[in-house]
């Protein structure tokens, strides 16, 4: 039942794997402590995501809600070894689920997670992105937001900190990434006024928090 909420009502099961497989929340998390846990405080980040995800998970539909919780566990999944395709972790993770067969919007919210495209275009991936879906929803949003409420090393920081951690220029880029990393920063800002939006709508107490 849980593994239909993720594709609405499609995508039930693996058809190559036969009915005996569930994509649910535990599955998810199994999968990315299989991969994640041995990396240290990327483990600790992806926990922190799920357990964000979790706590904001009203504002996606409630046939949504398993799916964003899934896509928090499974995020980074492509910074694991195993996960190595292309070089470009939101890509290889995207890959990685599709090849598990995980449900395709279930991948490709993992492939466009916290404006990959923008990082994409910069370092030459744009057209493997392209091979899976872009959406703007309320799920894509929450995403972003629990993405951002996690440190990098699963203490919550300021949004600012956490933005201002992600422009950090990383050894080896140009100025095309380096631009890539600043130009995220406000659409990834949008996303997360537009889910605490959607949660004061959800928790109307919030309004005066
Ligand atoms: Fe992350």
């Amino acid at each position: 039942m849980v593994s239909r909420l993720l594709d609405g009502a499609h995508l039930a099961k693996d058809s190559r794997r036969g009915p005996e497989v569930l994509h649910d929340a535990e599955a998810a998390r199994s999968l990315a402590h299989l991969h994640l846990a041995p990396l240290g405080n990327l483990w600790a980040h992806v926990q922190a995501t799920a357990q964000h995800a979790e706590e904001i998970a009203a504002v996606a539909g409630p046939l949504e809600r398993e799916l964003l919780i899934c896509a928090a566990w499974l995020h980074d999944i492509g910074h694991a070894p195993a996960a190595q395709r292309v070089g470009f972790h939101p890509v290889d993770g995207a890959v990685m689920l599709r090849e598990l067969g995980w449900p395709e919007r279930l991948a490709a919210l993992v492939a466009h997670h916290c404006e990959a495209r923008l990082i994409a275009a910069a370092c030459g991936r744009s057209r493997q992105l392209s091979e899976f879906a872009h959406e703007e929803s309320a799920v894509a949003d929450a995403l972003v937001y629990a993405d951002l409420a996690a440190g990098h090393d699963g203490r919550r920081p300021s949004l600012r900190t956490r933005l201002d951690d992600l422009e950090l220029i990383q050894p080896g880029d140009g100025p095309a990434m380096i631009q890539a990393r600043a130009a995220r920063r406000l659409p990834l800002i949008a996303a997360v006024h537009r889910t605490e939006q959607r949660l004061q709508g959800v928790h109307p107490a919030l309004r005066s928090a």
